[in-house]
């Protein structure tokens, strides 16, 4: 089992070195390889190499041309256009690969030698409230980082930096001491998700009216959360109430997004609460935050309010409380100090934005962050309606998330149903889990995170066009392709000529690895999903032009088919898991 070099980076280095060779004034000059439309590659590195010799483009490549070699690996080379390369490899060279590939069980790709330690910080609803499509977001894209970094050997440690914490816990708490039995369930059955959900939801509505119209209440609640910060035993057991049938709620959400969430990976703002103090005490000290009016602050050149005066990083109130930026430091000097990450990963909304860059500045004045150690906000879009404006329902409200679900999840059943199949009512539902939740985390994986995107369910499930469903059934079609093979079986045949069709799904094949590692040094899964899609695009033309099955191929046609179908479906359906988006073997 060996990593595979790319037969991208195997031309790349043998231009590299013709370069060098024909030209030594040259240097080490990047050829500028991509794939193109015209032959397999192109290099267009001769153009900005002329320029720097003086020399002219096209008899620089004409030159470089005669110090490659061709035969085992390049076919035929030519000079183009301005100064361009047209490489074409040979089929022998695109089969051997991919056969390389397909003895390996990771695809060929390479495992970091030298890895670092990523903190993720992802999936993080708050306690007491409901989750909405900002909560999706950050879960499925986070997932898909955690995955797809972990494929290439990083070590990652993930983080559920929940919102457990607050002033807001006073209110909850002063009335759950007030009716202690509100939220038993002694005796009673198994609470489920969506019960639990409510149970906070009546409470919270109970303890805000009276909070709003009982001032004595509402002084009693402000005591809570002194005794609750001073950590009173029995403040906190009552705040453990909330906490735990949050959770509930929480890990039915996750289970209905098919997505294990680790008990030990959720540390909330609570669990920093103990380094708060400390955080600031250095802070200060250290002169990096400042005290105004009152409050310790954190000011920044480029952060100016609208009226031009600069709005400073508020670390501890002038009441003494502390906020969400104090947290943040706090968890930055966990992860870096105790956690000994070197890279901080946040998976946020992008109109938290402000809040991570002052944090990070704040962190590099301190020292928690340097060159060795990086903080990075993987910042995505708003959701949005079909009309374009942030997703709401008819009366204004958040969309409940478990209700957008649901509703995809039925969706998706009913395409399956539609198709022709042989699918008893039980594989219908089954297929309608893995299709819908497919839908919705390809939906949120397949533009760039930065982007609102609109959350159209017909769009998502639709069966052609940019859809997990659509990569579902190029999965399945591989799969129902290996059931009619009889006692065909799949052998690479590197001596076959191969057809345009077979060339172009060979050539994408052996580029997942460099996808995928550009997928995780960019924190970009969409690039996966643009892969995959493709893939599934090529293979369904390969599909139509090159019969595997009927009418009958030669035999040693029949098997390099066999073996191009099983390397096609094995990587989309690695492709697929890295996003947390099943593949059924039948649709
Ligand atoms: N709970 C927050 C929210 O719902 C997200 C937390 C993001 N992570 C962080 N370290 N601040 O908006």
């Amino acid at each position: 089992m060996a990593p595979v070099t790319s037969l991208a980076s195997t031309v790349d280095q043998r231009i590299a070195d013709a370069l060098s060779a024909a030209l030594p004034e040259a240097g080490s000059a990047d050829p500028l390889l991509r794939r193109s439309d015209r032959a397999d590659f192109q290099a267009n590195g001769m153009l900005a190499l002329a320029k720097k010799l003086k020399g002219n483009p096209r008899e620089l490549a004409a030159k470089v041309v005669e110090a490659l070699s061709t035969g085992d690996l390049i076919k035929e080379v030519e000079v183009s256009g301005p100064g361009f390369l047209n490489i074409t490899v040979t089929d022998r060279a695109i089969t051997e690969t991919l056969a390389a590939r397909a003895a390996d069980d990771r695809l060929g790709v390479p495992r970091a030698v030298d890895p670092g330690t990523t903190v993720i910080d992802y999936a993080q609803p708050n306690v007491a409230k409901e989750m909405h499509v900002g909560h999706l977001r950050s879960a499925v894209i986070g997932a898909a980082m955690v995955e797809i970094l972990e494929f290439t050997g990083e070590n990652v440690i993930r983080r559920h930096h929940i919102g457990d914490w607050g002033t807001q816990f006073g209110m909850l708490i002063q009335y759950l001491t007030e009716h202690p039995h509100e939220l038993d369930h002694s005796g009673a059955e198994e609470v489920s998700g969506e019960e639990a959900m409510s149970n906070l939801g009546r409470l919270y509505k109970a303890a805000r009216a009276i909070f709003d119209s009982d001032e004595e209440f509402k002084a009693r609640a402000r005591d809570r959360v002194v005794a609750l910060q001073a950590g009173d035993a029995e403040t906190l057991a009552q705040w453990q109430r909330f906490v735990d049938e949050s959770k509930i709620y929480f890990h039915s959400v996750f289970d209905k997004l098919d997505m294990e969430i680790r008990d030990e990976d959720v540390v909330g703002e609570s669990g920093y609460n103990d380094m708060l103090e400390e955080t600031c005490r250095i802070l200060e000290e250290t002169g990096v935050a400042v005290r105004s009016a009152g409050a310790l602050c954190v000011f920044f050149d480029d952060v100016k309010g609208p009226d031009g005066n600069p709005t400073p990083l508020i670390v501890k109130k002038s009441n003494g409380g502390y906020g969400y930026a104090a947290t943040d430091l706090s968890a930055i000097r966990d992860r870096v100090g105790n956690l000994k990450a070197d890279t901080l990963l946040y998976v946020v909304d992008a109109r938290q934005s402000l809040h991570f860059k002052m944090v990070f500045e704040t962190a590099r004045r301190a020292g928690w962050l340097n060159e060795d150690v990086k903080a990075v906000q993987l910042a995505f879009g708003t959701v949005l309606g079909k009309d374009g404006k942030p997703f709401k329902t008819r009366e204004g409200e958040t969309v409940r998330l478990v209700d957008l679900l649901d509703e995809a999840v039925e969706r998706a059943a009913a395409v399956v149903r539609e198709k022709p199949g042989d699918l008893t009512e039980e594989e219908i539902a089954e297929r309608g889990v893995q299709v819908g939740i497919g839908a919705v985390k390809y939906a949120d994986l397949s533009t760039s995170a930065a982007r609102d995107y609109k959350f159209d369910l017909d769009q998502m499930v639709s069966l052609n066009g940019d859809t997990s469903v659509y990569i579902q059934y190029a999965y399945a079609r591989t799969r129902s392709i290996f059931g009619k093979a009889g006692d065909r079986t799949p052998v690479a045949r590197p001596e076959l000529e191969l057809a345009p069709a077979e060339r172009a799904l060979g050539l994408h094949l052996d580029q997942f690895g460099e996808v995928l590692n550009d997928a995780a040094s960019a924190y970009e899964p969409h690039k996966l999903t643009a892969y995959l899609y493709q893939l599934a695009s090529l293979f369904t033309t390969f599909y139509d032009k090159c019969p595997v099955i009927k009418p009958a191929p030669p035999q040693e046609t029949a098997e390099n088919r066999l073996f191009l179908c099983d390397l096609t479906a094995r990587t989309l359906h690695q492709g697929m898991t890295l996003l947390g988006i099943r593949t059924p073997e039948r649709l």
